[in-house]
């Protein structure tokens, strides 16, 4: 047990030291002079990099390698924390993983350094993201970027704010929303909706207003049910993260849309009514098949009212008829 924790100390000391060298490699060299106006230009203020520790990694293959060989660590822990990679042609060589990237240290809930993931400075340098792959230290399912950082503000809120990706949660926590958290891209899992529960009885679903956003939060929903999750959406403009937002409209603006958030069952049944195509009969009936589970679970109160009254609206229907047509059938319950 004690060689275990010894070899995780080392393990975290090489992927702390490494962050600490990408932020000074960010602020201090020549070659991060177009990463530095690049974050800048997307709106992000140095207080707001430092505290996400926010650094920049060289183009050259080795920079990380020689630092950290230099600092006693073997190539094995280099590879086990994914900070270098082993060539298949040159003699199975390492090499620097990360180059030519801003580099997002991606931390534990106490602040431990366990991956990164790394931005490509243009398009034409795909992947856009770049991650630390699953290993010893880095499990992305169970990650939520920004957990150390938000955490106390969300005990204090009683609500976390969870968006998609690494800039998103940095703008957010600049703009005021302090209790904010990335998903990283990917599905909500079981281990980070736990996560989350621990955290806050409320989460704020802020993923990007595009159809894959949409769709992750109707997921997310899925894992959060059943758990003490008190589940609401923030609306932002159509296709358009917080990020986004927030460059386009300042902070008071992502301020407002939170304190504005609905209850996930309103989003839901306003996606399920722009997404369906409501020309005939038939065509409401299915609508209403698909209404009809998602109105299920909330119980008779003002909110079931108003969403009754706004399906009847839109599909030209009376109150009293869509409130029947919407109850859950004796087989379907
Ligand atoms: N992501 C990833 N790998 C990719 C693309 C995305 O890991 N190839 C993750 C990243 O955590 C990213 C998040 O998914 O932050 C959301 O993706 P996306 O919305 O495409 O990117 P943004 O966060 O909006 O990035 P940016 O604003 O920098 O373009
Ligand atoms: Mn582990
Ligand atoms: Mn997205
Ligand atoms: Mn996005
Ligand atoms: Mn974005």
């Amino acid at each position: 047990a004690k060689a275990r924790r010894e070899r995780r100390d080392r393990l975290h000391d090489l992927l702390d030291r490494a962050a600490a060298y990408y932020a000074r490699y960010l602020w201090e060299s020549a070659e991060a002079a177009g990463a530095r106006d690049y974050l800048a230009r997307r709106g992000l203020t140095e207080e707001t990099l430092r505290t996400y520790r926010v650094g920049y990694a060289p183009s050259a293959w080795d920079k990380m390698l020689l630092g950290s060989r230099q600092a006693g660590f073997s190539e094995e822990e280099l590879l086990a924390t994914g900070l270098a990679q082993r060539s298949k042609q040159r003699r199975g060589s390492l090499y620097d993983r990360f180059r030519e990237r801003i580099m997002f240290p991606l931390a534990n809930a106490r602040g431990k350094v366990v991956g990164f993931g790394a931005r490509a400075m243009r398009d034409n340098q795909p992947p856009k993201y770049l991650n630390t792959s699953e290993g010893e230290v880095f499990h992305k399912g169970s990650q939520l970027f920004g957990i150390d950082i938000a955490r106390r503000a969300a005990a204090r809120a009683g609500s976390i704010v969870l968006a998609e990706g690494y800039t998103d949660v940095l703008a957010l926590h600049q703009a005021g929303v302090q209790n904010a958290v990335g998903v990283m891209g990917t599905s909500l899992t079981e281990e980070q909706a736990r996560e989350l529960e621990r955290t806050a009885r409320t989460l704020l679903l802020a993923l990007d207003a595009d159809r894959a956003g949409q769709e992750a939060m109707v997921r997310a929903s899925r894992i959060a049910a059943g758990r003490r999750l008190e589940l609401r959406v923030v609306g932002l403009p159509e296709g358009k993260d917080p990020a986004d937002l927030i460059q386009e409209e300042g902070p008071d603006a992502v301020r407002e849309r939170v304190a504005r958030s609905v209850p996930f069952v309103a989003f839901h049944v306003d996606k399920i009514l722009t997404g369906s195509d409501l020309g005939d009969a038939e065509a409401k009936d299915r609508a209403i098949a698909e209404l009809r589970p998602v109105l299920g679970p909330v119980p008779p109160s003002v909110l079931r009212e108003e969403l009754i009254r706004r399906i009847a609206g839109r599909l030209d229907l009376s109150d009293q008829l869509a409130a029947t047509l919407l109850e859950q059938s004796a087989e379907e319950t």
